[in-house]
């Protein structure tokens, strides 16, 4: 496969841009007409973000995994789709071609309708980082499932709260998975979320760490004894074809993905087929600059978004081999993502910046004997990355010989937005860079107001929103449409509002400041302040908290929570004990706060609103500039927060 609609130079670049603006419709006409499409599209585009209404492709009709599979068996059948590298470093990879992975997924896509699971069924999956999680998600697509990962680091609580909000009929889990030196109990934990559940009919479980689990009689069934009876031909119901696509309308949902905001409960951000392949495909092949061949390996989880676009979908629609690891970085030591890149040959590495400072945090002896010298492309997702990490990353893993991508975008988003094409576009350390075609960035000010206004170095800097809709925008959120247009579309009229803030320097650069929202992003993972509080206050003896992010070297952001508790207070070390297995039940130990300060009191304005800023400022240690506190309602609790910061 070569890719036509592959920039290759800086120029090009220029023009593809200069084109996807003044003629939208034609630019991606043109990249669409390289997929398969079973029925050609009748419209381009049409959009309102009023409502907001957004379709691409439409009347255009396919399967996103005919895209990613069958196209691909003439050329690439015996081409690696999927390497797997196990969390056991001694356990044997699996390496699964395209023909094997086609396989696989229609005989897992045969079991899904065994089982009942028709198009437009929600089916939530809780799974390990094995090859069957992908089976999972690709099944769930051929037949027009709409597939909701669940990250396996979410509680019982979490995976109950999204099975009621998605009224999920089905669950694809495993007894367990290996993280590290940690073995999570998935099928457990899903056992929990499911009790007064009336909706779930059936539970598919695979065996990874033969954890002992019950199993519910007319409930619970074996993956393998499922995938027995269709490779066998058994009992197979008639008028079912083995690996018949269901047709599915481009703007036909592909998925819900559940997401932080800044209220208390995770949004199911709804994305469809047509528009989300072309994407990811799109920005798979001219971020990376991926060349056919090339084996991609990005260190996601497919629990998260990147793990979606950028394990699954982007690469394997380009044709591409991803790497799929089911481990940590640091296990059983912190040179193990260097193994594995010396180990397959790795070209292109894509991770978050707190891995990146995490292992820098090791030194230069885990890289000793480690050849990179396959690495053609580096990448970094999730967060702002600091210089010195990004020079780490430069000098030590690509030895100053590859291409750093910077490549922003969200959950929303469903790919990339804005970042550099390696090698042909320029990087600058910390700095996006530019706009991918399609994409119309603005800044604006708090009343939406475009920013003109440069400071002294010649930058601007606003909110940053997009003016027009790119083919992977979110549709929905799931059902509940006024939320995402609260959410996304009201704040300033006409525009998508990404939450984040941006500078713009003069070379039209962009530089993601980070959250103007009360979200935080811990180690690349998106946490909203009210959920944590949320969860914080379900303790007996909390009567009120307050979260904010407060800068971590390692994770990025840290949560810092301020919490008033009236309960029995034996030993106040404990007592944070207690809280934190609360947030550990309710959210899962990813939204665990690294500080709790028990305070008398939270700074409130008269009007009984909490004035975040103060105790952002007193988290981040800045105690001494804490602004105008004088429309408090008691001013004297900020010394006594003052004098108790942790
Ligand atoms: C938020 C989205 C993108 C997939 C993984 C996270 C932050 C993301 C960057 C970057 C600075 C970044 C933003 C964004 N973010 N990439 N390259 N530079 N910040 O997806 O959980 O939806 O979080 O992550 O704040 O809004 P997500």
């Amino acid at each position: 496969m070569s890719f036509s609609y592959q920039i290759k130079s800086y120029n090009e670049y220029k023009e593809a841009y200069k084109k996807s603006v003044e003629d939208p419709e034609g630019f991606w006409a043109d990249v669409a007409q390289n997929f398969y499409w079973r029925r050609k599209w009748d419209t381009v585009l049409k959009w309102n973000f009023k409502e907001p209404r957004v379709e691409w492709f439409a009347g255009g009709k396919l399967n996103i995994t005919e895209n990613c599979l069958d196209r691909h068996l003439e050329k690439l059948g015996d081409k690696p789709a999927i390497i797997w590298e196990s969390n056991d470093p001694e356990e044997k990879p699996r390496v699964i071609t395209y023909t094997r992975l086609h396989k696989r997924v229609c005989q897992f896509a045969q079991v899904l309708r065994n089982n009942g699971v028709k198009k437009g069924d929600r089916v939530c999956i809780y799974m390990g980082m094995i090859p069957e999680l992908a089976y999972a998600v690709l099944a769930c697509a051929r037949i027009g499932a709409i597939h909701s990962v669940i990250f396996g680091g979410f509680s019982a609580q979490s995976i109950a709260d999204r099975l009621e909000d998605a009224q999920a009929e089905f669950i694809i889990t495993c007894d367990g998975a290996h993280r590290g030196a940690k073995e999570i109990p998935l099928k457990s934990v899903i056992d929990d979320a499911l009790i007064g559940n009336k909706v779930v009919k059936r539970v598919i479980v695979y065996t990874r760490t033969r954890t002992p689990v019950s199993m519910l009689k007319g409930r619970d069934v074996w993956w393998e004894d499922e995938m027995r009876i269709v490779s066998e031909g058994l009992d197979v119901p008639q008028g079912i074809n083995f690996g018949e696509v269901e047709i599915m309308d481009a703007e036909d949902p592909l998925f819900i993905l559940y997401t932080s905001g800044s209220t208390g409960k995770p949004k199911g951000v709804v994305h469809t087929s047509g528009g989300y392949m072309v994407w990811t495909n799109y920005t798979f092949i001219n971020v990376f600059q991926y060349q056919p061949g090339q084996i991609h390996f990005c260190t996601a989880d497919i629990g998260w978004i990147t793990g979606h676009s950028y394990i699954l979908y982007g690469p394997l629609s380009a044709g591409a081999t991803s790497l799929m690891f089911e481990g940590i970085p640091t296990w059983p030591d912190a040179g193990r993502f260097w193994d594995i890149i010396d180990k397959y040959k790795v070209n292109i590495l894509y991770t978050a910046p707190t891995a990146i400072r995490s292992l820098m945090g090791f030194g230069l002896d885990p890289l000793k004997g480690k050849d990179l010298s396959s690495l053609k492309v580096l990448g970094t997702v999730g967060e702002p990355i600091n210089e010195e990490a990004w020079h780490w990353y430069d000098e030590h893993i690509g030895k100053k010989k590859c291409p750093i991508v910077d490549t922003w975008w969200q959950t929303e988003t469903g790919g990339t937005l804005i970042s550099n094409l390696a090698g042909i576009t320029p990087a600058k350390p910390s700095w996006a860079t530019l706009p991918m075609p399609g994409v119309q960035p603005i800044l604006v000010d708090e009343s939406g107001k475009e920013v003109t206004e440069k400071d002294d170095q010649g930058m601007l800097k606003g909110n940053l929103c997009i003016k027009a809709p790119w083919p992977s925008i979110l549709r929905t959120t799931y059902g509940d449409h006024e939320r995402c247009r609260t959410n996304y579309f009201a704040t300033y009229p006409d525009l998508y509002f990404t939450g984040d803030g941006a500078l713009k320097n003069e070379e039209g650069f962009y530089r993601i400041t980070g959250r103007v929202d009360d979200v935080l992003n811990v180690s690349g993972h998106r946490i909203g302040t009210a959920e944590v509080e949320n969860a914080i206050n379900m303790h007996a003896g909390v009567v009120e908290s307050a979260v904010v992010g407060y800068p971590h070297d390692i994770k990025g952001q840290g949560i810092y929570a301020y919490v008033i508790f009236s309960g029995r207070h034996v030993d106040p070390e404990l007592t944070k004990k207690d809280i934190l297995a609360t947030v550990t039940r309710i959210i899962g130990a990813i939204a665990k706060p690294d500080k709790i300060q028990f305070v008398s009191g939270l700074p409130k304005t008269r009007s009984g609103k909490i004035m975040r800023r103060i105790l952002r400022k007193i988290a981040e240690g800045e105690i001494s500039n804490l602004g105008d506190i004088s429309t408090l309602l008691d001013p004297g609790v900020v010394d006594e927060i003052k004098n108790g910061k942790i």
